[in-house]
């Protein structure tokens, strides 16, 4: 069975994951500055001190490692950050960097105090990896010229810069590499109130009528993610265009999300797929993250980096060392009975 096969509309609603389809809705409703980015205070708060710091200084701001889910921000906050440094900015990602060559490539052709974003930063291979290192703490490359006995290793010296890396997991990060980064922060999941004036800002520049009803009722149900929220809202926005007179109210968003079978909490058919297959086939687990991937064809990575988050922000999972639960109200939202006699969700 595999739910690619089976649901891929209703997946690309609710997954925080890029699609190539999101791009132009990306770019549009992208905050350029950090004064347009709504939420993550605490974080906004530490960069608009770093960043002026850097700027009096004149110096490269500390590396930054950004971590959390698809959808909350990095790739937006690495742009604010280089906009607002006043400096130019480098995108890359970890695959796209295959040998020591490109990553040498890039890092020489960058200016003073530019910003490098390596986007998936921990699917760097290890000798790509070991480059970084001196190129981070001392501003230098290490070159090998010629082989054997007469080869010599000289130091190239390189712009101070600033790399900012992005990833879902910083739990995947090597230890040497984490401890590289001067700042390192995560992105939460927003709050309905945060996604509420996500909404209303997007509905505003894509000039979506909407009123405050429905903006919360996209809110409540984006997942705390603004990519999700943003994406339902386009949604929403062609069903009010085609089966009501074009308005966004509550009632318009909730027949919308139900048709595309994204429910009261926002969780979408792979989600409950994946709570009943633990519910149903495993009474409620422990079971590892292979297995359930197996019960609904979907890859364990996107399990993790996807779907859990949410649903352990939602209490409705929990991961343990002897592998994944689900809790009781996990079980009253399926409308299943939890089981009696056991104590689930320790
Ligand atoms: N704090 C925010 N305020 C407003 N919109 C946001 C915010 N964070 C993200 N977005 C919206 O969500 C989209 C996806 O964000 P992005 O930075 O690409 O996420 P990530 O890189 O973490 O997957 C952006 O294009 C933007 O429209
Ligand atoms: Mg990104």
């Amino acid at each position: 069975m595999s739910s690619q096969g089976q649901l891929p509309e209703i997946e690309r609603v609710v997954s925080g994951r890029r699609r190539e389809e999101d791009r132009p809705l990306d770019l549009s409703l992208r905050p350029r500055a950090l004064d347009e980015f709504v939420g993550q205070e605490q974080t906004v708060q530490r960069f608009r001190v770093f960043i002026e710091a850097a700027r009096q200084r004149g110096e490269a701001l500390d590396h930054v490692l950004l971590s959390g889910p698809p959808g909350l921000g990095k790739t937006t906050l690495a742009h604010i950050i280089a906009g607002e440094l006043g400096v130019g900015l480098r995108i890359t990602s970890g695959p796209a960097i295959e040998r020591p060559g490109d990553l040498a490539a890039l890092l020489t052709n960058l200016a003073d105090r530019d910003v490098l974003f390596i986007d998936e930063i921990h699917r760097l291979t290890h000798t790509v990896e070991e480059i970084l290192y001196p190129a981070m703490e001392d501003y230098a490359l290490d070159i090998i010229l010629g082989k054997g006995p007469s080869a010599k290793s000289i130091r190239l010296e390189l712009p101070r810069f600033t790399l900012i890396g992005a990833t879902t997991r910083t739990g995947l990060l090597t230890s040497p590499l984490r401890d590289r980064f001067g700042v390192v922060s995560r992105l939460d999941f927003y709050s309905e109130d945060q996604l509420e004036r996500i909404v209303v800002r997007a509905a505003r520049l894509l000039a979506v009528p909407l009123d405050a009803a429905g903006a919360l009722e996209i809110a409540r149900r984006g997942r705390g993610t603004p990519r999700v929220a943003n994406r339902l809202l386009k949604r929403v926005r062609d069903y009010a265009q085609v089966r009501a007179d074009g308005t966004v109210t509550r009632p318009v968003a909730d027949e919308a999300l139900r048709m595309l079978g994204v429910d009261d909490l926002g969780l979408d058919q792979v989600d409950r797929m994946i709570l009943r297959a633990v519910a149903e086939k495993f009474g409620g687990g422990p079971v590892g993250v292979e297995t359930i991937a197996a019960a609904v064809g979907e890859e364990p990575d996107t399990i993790e980096d996807v779907y859990e988050p949410y649903l352990m922000q939602l209490g409705f999972i929990q991961r343990t060392p002897r592998g994944r639960l689900v809790s009781p109200a996990a079980y009253r939202h399926l409308g299943l009975c939890p089981p009696e006699g056991r104590t689930l969700f320790a």
